[in-house]
């Protein structure tokens, strides 16, 4: 069994407060992502629980077994890094071997082993390539194969994707969540890819300088983030500021710009200074002398820009000094034109206010 516990974790480099009290439950078979951005401290999070980092305090409980002062090596976790850390002497299935040899397993064992974790990522028949034959999504399988043949009860994936061109991160990425799935590992994989943080994990903790800013499941970060940091970091966004003018019953109206906005809130008086969260894609542009649907609110902009991407057209609308950015699939209705007036439709429910920052 490999739930995983993380109490109080804390750990500092001179200055640098890389990790501060960090307390993470992972339950066994999950799929659990660290996203945050550069210097977060994602990788050392990571190396503390693969041992190759030292805690200053607090604990790492795998299952009932605490393991935080044990060595890399008897604990049982596989780690996948960045830079494959393919060794270029050796050839495919020498790489694969190398934990088992560490490990002192006989020749028999260990080939068939080897054979069994290159069919697990597609490589058979590869073992005696040398790395310097193979290509990027390759060599990334012979380092996970290295890291499945130990059999370890944790998979520990260091944004092993990040070398691959983005076709090729998109099929590994899925890949890996199959045979993570397949043989029932728990897994904590590193990106600062949000969107491949959202199709591959059960949840995700959202980090920034050292501390969790959320941990949640891909829809409730993406849509109910618990700050505005996590809402701009999982993708764009619409952060508005604005000012309370009204509140009764949980309905509160926002002055944005020149434009009145409704949302959902528990606490909020008037006058007060907020933050609007809504996402681009919430927002609806309305049928020229159309009303919004049952529901919804709504407000009018002039259409500062429009940008077409093919799969969706962004638009960047003004309401009198701040900017909304609306997302359509496909193209922008016909009367949407620069410089033209437009009714924008959406469900108050899905405007998050934060107090301003
Ligand atoms: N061995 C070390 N000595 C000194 N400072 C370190 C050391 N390792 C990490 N740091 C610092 O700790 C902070 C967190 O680093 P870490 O590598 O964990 O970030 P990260 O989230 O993995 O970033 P990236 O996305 O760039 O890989 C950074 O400020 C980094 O410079
Ligand atoms: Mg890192």
């Amino acid at each position: 069994m490999a739930a995983i516990a993380l109490d109080k974790i804390d750990r500092k480099f001179g200055t640098v407060h890389a990790v501060r009290d960090v307390s993470l439950e992972i339950r066994d078979g999950e799929f659990f992502t660290l996203l945050g951005p550069s210097g977060c401290g994602k990788t050392t999070l990571m190396r503390m629980v693969a041992g190759f980092c030292e805690l200053d305090s607090g604990s790492i409980r795998f299952g009932a077994r605490r393991i935080d002062a044990l060595p890399p090596h008897r604990r049982n976790t596989g780690m996948v890094f960045q830079s494959y850390a393919i060794f270029p002497n050796l050839s495919v299935a020498g790489n694969v071997a190398y934990g088992l040899r560490a490990r002192g397993v006989a020749s028999t064992e260990r080939n068939e082993r080897v054979r069994k974790a290159l069919r697990l990522v597609h490589l058979d028949g590869y073992e005696d390539r040398w790395p310097h034959q193979l290509s990027g999504g390759q060599l990334q399988r012979v380092a996970l194969a290295r890291c499945l043949v130990i059999e370890p009860e944790v998979l520990l994936l260091d944004e092993p994707l990040s070398n691959l061109d983005a076709k090729l991160r998109v099929e590994m990425r899925y890949e890996i969540r199959q045979l993570q799935q397949k043989l029932g590992l728990t897994a904590i994989y590193v990106t600062h890819d949000q969107e491949e943080a959202l199709a591959i994990s059960e949840r995700i903790a959202v980090m920034r300088a050292g501390r969790l800013e959320q941990v949640g499941t891909p829809w409730e970060v993406y849509n109910q983030p618990a700050n505005p940091f996590v809402a701009d970091f999982m993708g764009v966004t619409n952060l508005l500021p604005g000012v309370v003018v009204s509140a009764r019953g949980g309905r509160i109206e926002v002055k944005i710009g020149e434009a009145l906005f409704a949302a959902r809130a528990e606490t909020g008086a008037a006058g007060d200074k907020v933050t609007l969260l809504i996402r681009p894609e919430s927002l609806l542009l309305l049928p020229a002398q159309h009303g919004p649907p049952p529901n919804f609110a709504s407000f009018e902009a002039i259409v500062a820009r429009i940008e077409y991407l093919g799969v969706l057209t962004r638009l960047d609308l003004d309401l009198g000094g701040v900017t909304v950015r609306v997302a359509v699939l496909d193209k922008a209705p016909d009367h949407a034109v620069p410089g033209g007036r437009v009714s924008v439709g959406y469900d108050p429910a899905r405007a998050i206010l934060f107090p301003a920052s």
